[in-house]
């Protein structure tokens, strides 16, 4: 397993992390409903291959995703890092949503009571908020921090110029920086080159890719029309998330063939290994056990520069303005960087 700084701080995190998204047994949000017994054992081999992070969120199958990932972490939970999320609906009251310092402050409370913790390791805000002054939710953050609560602040779904003004804010008050941004990254999603990544390399701040597999479509099972095939994720839910261009996808599909026959490897592990060669953090989805050795198979599978080249060309999305613009102005332009 490979470890990457975790943004300008002083830990390191595996660049596999596992996602408990499908755990929880009410099964609310119809994305697997593992069993205790399965996450346990998830967690566990997760754990035993090296991986170090584990994404949930106060949301996730209403909270019995971090209830889970708490109990299949006893015993090593110190050896571990742990990022949830707060920011979601989490109650019928108009207030138990969003990023005041009153929902802020409760959600945190409950989500370390659930996760059998008392303190988070990385708290990211599942979401921007429109309806609340952002200083107002940057001070409730960095309290939890002063508090303890919280080791590293992230922020996930958010745009590069919201992430800009927590971590200039952040920066006048000496409060601690926004460490990691949560995004959609994956083949048929790479919405972030254009802003965000800059936004993130320039502040040195760490990816977090997530629905790497983008829900399972990267896997080859769903036809060009999104079938809605029963025991699928697509199928249970009956809607395509995320979202995606399916004009674009038979042709990247059969890209990704091309490449897993050459490396006689599965589809998944070549959408995994193209991220690999992002240098992100991953955080890997799995419904089975199955899924998910299947996809830490990826760690083994490095694709050469050429793949890389044409999974990047074949995926590849429209430059935007003023991006076209700036590189337009620098032609001719040329010298050593350091
Ligand atoms: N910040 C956010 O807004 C946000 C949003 C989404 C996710 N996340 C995080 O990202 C993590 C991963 O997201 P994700 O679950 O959407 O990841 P994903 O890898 O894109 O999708 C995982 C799903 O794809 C299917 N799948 C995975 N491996 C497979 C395989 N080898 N063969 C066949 N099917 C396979 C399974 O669904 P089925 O078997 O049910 O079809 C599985 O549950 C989550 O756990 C969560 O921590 C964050």
């Amino acid at each position: 397993m490979k470890y990457l700084k975790y943004g300008k701080s002083g830990i390191f995190v595996s660049e596999i992390a596992l996602g408990a998204m499908t755990f929880g047994d009410k099964n609310s949000w119809k994305l697997g409903g593992l069993s205790q017994q399965t996450a346990n054992e998830m967690v566990r081999r997760a754990y035993a291959y090296g991986i170090n992070l584990f994404d949930t969120a106060d949301v996730y199958d209403e909270g019995e995703s971090e209830r889970a990932l708490g109990i299949a972490l006893k015993g090593f939970r110190d050896e571990v890092h742990i990022a949830t999320k707060v920011r979601g609906k989490t109650g019928n009251g108009i207030n138990n949503v969003g990023s005041s310092r009153s929902h802020i402050s409760r959600s945190v409370k409950s989500s370390m009571k659930r996760l059998n913790t008392d303190y988070i390791d990385i708290y990211q805000f599942h979401s921007f908020d429109y309806q609340v002054p952002y200083d107002e939710t940057i001070e409730a953050m960095q309290d939890l921090v002063e508090r303890g609560e919280v080791f590293y602040p992230g922020v996930s779904n958010f745009n590069a110029w919201q992430m800009a003004i927590f971590n200039a804010v952040a920066g006048e008050k000496g409060y601690e920086h926004y460490q990691s941004a949560q995004m959609n990254y994956s083949l048929l999603n790479r919405d972030i080159e254009h802003e965000i990544l800059p936004y993130i390399k320039h502040e040195d701040m760490t990816l977090l890719a997530w629905s790497p597999l983008h829900g399972g479509v990267l896997t080859g099972k769903y036809t060009s029309k999104m079938e809605m095939k029963p025991g699928t994720r697509m199928g249970d839910r009956g809607f395509v998330f995320p979202r995606f261009d399916e004009k674009r996808y038979p042709l990247i599909l059969s890209e990704m063939e091309k490449i897993a026959a050459e490396q006689g490897c599965s589809l998944s592990s070549v959408a995994l290994s193209w991220l690999r060669s992002k240098k992100v953090v991953i955080i890997l989805g799995a419904r089975t056990l199955e899924q998910f050795e299947e996809n830490m198979k990826c760690v083994d599978v490095n694709l050469t520069t050429e793949q890389v080249k044409s999974l990047d060309m074949i995926s590849e999305d429209r430059e935007q303005y003023p991006n076209w613009m700036i590189g337009r102005m620098d032609r001719g332009r040329t010298f050593e960087t350091a």
